[in-house]
């Protein structure tokens, strides 16, 4: 398949999960591979972007792309929002954690007989605080969703000042070489495809970018 040309387009893509350290030992985290975020990203480089991975996920390097590792959300929040002012793009396909221990405990916390409660905190939303910053950059943003799939895309695609939502059933992807997506872009179009490797929606997703790029000059 041939793809379209990102040739001197500077794109942050963001990967993998995050981890929200309770104690020395523990996390909380979730199921998210990286798989997509670091397709995505060497689908990019491939079309001639220059790409800067920013991941949670401890996959092998990608040759031709820069590569900043993260454990949390606020650290991917500051390595994400430092670079946007000179980024063209950013595409979100990191899991973040909402929520992080409002505590983290300096040593092991010690079982007891009883039951332990965790207050957990609000992480900042890292795509959010890029929608308000936005200049002229592209942003796009995923969602994987168990319930409402189109309403809560189309809803998220608002709130966050996005350019294109790409949807996909959480049960369809996690962990996956595969992925099940829908687009859903500003202007109000949607595109539905095929059950099709994360290689190949990398270079679908990369695609539609040139395009937004391309209607986005004056
Ligand atoms: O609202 P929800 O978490 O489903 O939105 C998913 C999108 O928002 C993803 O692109 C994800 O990377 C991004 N996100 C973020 N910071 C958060 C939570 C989600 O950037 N704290």
């Amino acid at each position: 398949f041939t793809q379209k040309s990102l040739e001197g387009k500077k794109i942050i893509v963001t990967a993998g999960p995050t981890k929200e350290a309770l104690d020395p030992i523990r996390f909380f985290s979730n199921h998210s591979s990286g798989k997509m975020g670091y397709a995505i990203a060497e689908a990019a480089r491939r079309a001639g972007a220059e790409v800067t991975l920013v991941t949670g996920a401890a996959l092998a390097d990608l040759s031709g792309v820069t590569t900043v590792r993260v454990t949390t959300a606020r650290e991917m929040y500051d390595e994400v929002v430092n670079r946007y002012p000179e980024a063209d793009a950013v595409i979100k396909a990191a899991a973040v954690a909402d929520y992080r221990p409002e505590h983290v405990s300096m040593r092991k916390i010690k079982k007891s007989d009883g039951a332990m409660t965790v207050t957990m905190v609000r992480n900042p939303d890292i795509l959010k605080e890029l929608g308000v910053r936005k200049k002229d950059q592209v942003l796009i943003g995923f969602a994987a969703e168990t319930d409402h799939l189109d309403e809560n895309a189309r809803k998220k695609l608002e709130t966050k000042h996005l350019d294109l939502l790409v949807a996909n059933h959480a049960s369809d992807s996690f962990g996956e070489d595969t992925n099940k997506v829908t687009f859903f872009f500003a202007d109000g179009k949607e595109q539905t495809f095929e059950k099709m490797p994360k290689r190949q929606v990398a270079v679908r997703i990369c695609d539609a970018l040139a395009d937004l790029f391309e209607m986005s000059e004056p």
